[in-house]
């Protein structure tokens, strides 16, 4: 079964335990969307908001740093069981793996829709999740980019023939007709914000139980 995050960029801010409690139930772990407003055009939340809800809820974490300086700000989210940097902010990736690595921590670096797969292959066998963005990053509800695909496709040739554990994460407009499209090309895992805004269960049910 496909393992599914989600993101809570598009839930109610003022409300956020109700929709974490939803979410125990279902989902596998919870896509924490860090923003600087730097990185990218828009500005979200940090530690206050995650060490709250990490007091209010067992699930497993993932912090998606979108910032400039992940070299800085990973230690800040060892409350989470993984991390995600860019490889566009970073100029030495593999010391940043090693550090997260020894903090023991899942790592994994995400690439913009723009960014070519070829940013990430030398660092394959030392990663956990390779991440691409199906949108650009910043907003949830964006429209997903098909050119992700080929990306896709590309990356699970190259995991596959080297027999490498490195899984393939997709976030950004995933929905009931990309998610398909996406696990064909080989995906691993899901990340999705708006499609999850409404019918949690059941749509994560539907994104699970998608045949590969
Ligand atoms: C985009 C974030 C995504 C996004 C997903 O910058 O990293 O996690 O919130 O939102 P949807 O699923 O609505 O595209
Ligand atoms: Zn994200």
């Amino acid at each position: 079964m496909t393992e599914v995050g989600v993101s809570i960029l598009s839930a109610d801010f003022s409300n956020l335990r109700p929709y974490i409690k939803k979410c125990e139930k279902v989902i596998d772990f919870i896509h924490m969307d860090i923003m600087d407003g730097n990185f990218v055009p828009n500005l979200t939340f940090g530690t206050p908001v995650i060490n709250s809800l990490r007091k209010i809820t067992k699930l497993p974490f993932e912090a998606h740093l979108m910032v400039i300086n992940p070299q800085i700000q990973w230690k800040w989210y060892l409350s989470s069981r993984r991390i995600l940097f860019h490889i566009e902010t970073v100029k030495e990736p593999e010391k940043l793996i090693s550090h997260i690595k020894k903090a023991k921590k899942e790592v994994g670096i995400a690439l913009n829709p723009e960014t070519s797969i070829k940013k990430i292959i030398p660092f394959l066998d030392r990663i956990d999740v390779a991440f691409l963005m199906g949108v650009s990053p910043g907003f949830a509800g964006q429209k997903f980019k098909r050119n992700v695909l080929k990306k896709i496709k590309n990356l699970r040739r190259i995991i596959d023939a080297k027999n490498l554990n490195c899984k393939i994460s997709v976030d950004g407009g995933i929905n009931h007709r990309t998610a398909p499209l996406c696990l064909k090309a080989g995906a691993d895992i899901l990340i999705a914000s708006s499609f999850l805004a409404k019918d949690i269960a059941k749509r994560v049910r539907f994104l699970k139980n998608i045949k590969k």
